[in-house]
């Protein structure tokens, strides 16, 4: 028997990728599945992106660089999150990850010892949990409610710091509801944070795609030089989640321990890759908001489906690509209702409960699909119920 650490036996996985099992074994035995598990856009990164990661190739941008980044993509994210947040960071301050998950990783490592208390949305984003647990930290978890359309309220927050309270993990726009937080609201967080001298770390992997509403950032209280990290990244609204591209702003004093974890963890993010984020940020931006009116478009259209099911009622998300469906009146458990829509529907949703305990209830339907699946979907709903 092999004698794994207790962190390796605290660590835990995410439910998307056991569903996405389940139905590729349903499509091997010759069923017709509609997929509404998986969380990236449907779409192709874009030309002039991909054309500059393969000039780089060609232009043997494929050795080692420096573990913090590329400079000139350095420089680009600076421009870019004075653009977006309204703040200009230190190049000091910008560090480039392989996608956004490892700046959760590497950002917990710097700032939690074991018996701290992490605190997160619940239903939320699996990783924040993992790792949380991983550390021999403790999760605290605030629960999002439909009543106020699933938004993290600060008065929840405030009611859950005790002197254990190291960190407090926001993420807007919010997967797996969609829910964007006000102004206000993340002004409130980082004050609190301030008060109680608490890091925030900001998961933005979703700051592009917002409907009917703004983006905020709650790092831009201390303009990420004290308590605060911006995580944000290529992943989704770039269509580039296989690219593996993403970054943070960080307080220096973190910037510089960062640094060693990335040494010893990935040496640097990928040269190459690197260099179709300069052109990502600095090029045409008009895919974003062609790929936000479809979106758009997919959510109407998801939204009004889902509420025509018996049993099923469903809030306009604000932002994200994830519609979170109350299944409550159809007797089910989630983990019985995404079962049910599998096997009697050929449609794969997650559970609610894959995001955390209070998922209970609902479903998460990721609608980067057509619209005539999303059509489809909601009809072979309706007839499994019947
Ligand atoms: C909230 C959130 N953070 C981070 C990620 C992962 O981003 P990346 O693929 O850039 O690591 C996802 C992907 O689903 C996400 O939903």
């Amino acid at each position: 028997m092999v004698r794994l650490s207790e962190g390796a036996n605290r660590i835990y996985g995410e439910a998307a990728f056991e569903v996405l099992a389940k139905a590729q074994e349903l499509e091997r035995q010759g069923k017709n599945i509609l997929h509404f598990e998986i969380g990236e856009p449907d779409m192709e990164t874009p030309e002039n992106i991909a054309k500059a990661g393969i000039q780089a190739i060609r232009d043997k941008k494929t050795h080692y660089v420096p573990s913090i980044g590329v400079l000139e993509l350095r420089k680009a994210v600076q421009d870019e999150v004075e653009k977006t947040r309204g703040y200009r960071p230190d190049l000091e301050q910008i560090v480039i990850t392989p996608g956004l998950k490892p700046g959760i990783f590497f950002s917990m490592l710097t700032v939690i010892n074991p018996g701290d208390e992490v605190v997160f949305q619940d239903p939320g984003y699996p990783t924040y949990g993992s790792v949380t647990s991983f550390l021999g930290a403790k999760s605290v978890r605030v629960p999002l409610l439909e009543e106020n359309e699933f938004r993290m309220s600060p008065d929840d927050i405030r009611d859950r710091i005790t002197e254990k309270t190291k960190l407090i993990i926001v993420n807007s726009p919010q997967n797996p509801t969609g829910s964007v937080m006000t102004k206000p609201e993340l002004d409130e967080i980082a004050g609190l944070a301030e008060e109680h001298d608490v890091f925030i770390v900001s998961d933005e992997i979703y700051s592009k795609m917002t409907y009917e509403t703004d983006h905020y950032t709650p790092t831009a209280r201390d303009e990420a030089k004290i308590r605060t990290v911006l995580l944000d990244g290529f992943s989704k609204y770039y269509a580039m989640t296989g690219w593996r591209l993403g970054y943070m702003v960080a307080p220096v004093e973190m910037v510089e321990r960062l640094q060693d974890f990335l040494v010893s963890a990935i040496s640097c993010t990928a040269n190459f890759t690197q260099w179709a984020g300069v052109e990502a940020l600095m090029g045409d931006q008009s895919f974003i908001r062609e790929m936000m009116k479809r979106f758009k478009e997919k959510r109407d259209r998801i939204v009004e489906g889902l509420n025509s099911i018996p049993g099923f009622s469903c809030l306009a998300p604000r932002g994200a690509f994830y519609a979170f469906p109350n299944i409550k009146d159809t007797g089910m458990t989630s983990q019985e209702c995404a079962d049910h829509l599998l096997y009697n529907a050929g449609v794969a949703a997650l559970p609610g409960t894959a995001f955390g305990p209070y998922g209970e209830g609902y479903l998460r339907f990721s609608y980067a699909n057509t619209l005539e699946n999303i059509d489809l979907a909601v009809e072979r709903i309706k007839d499994s119920f019947k």
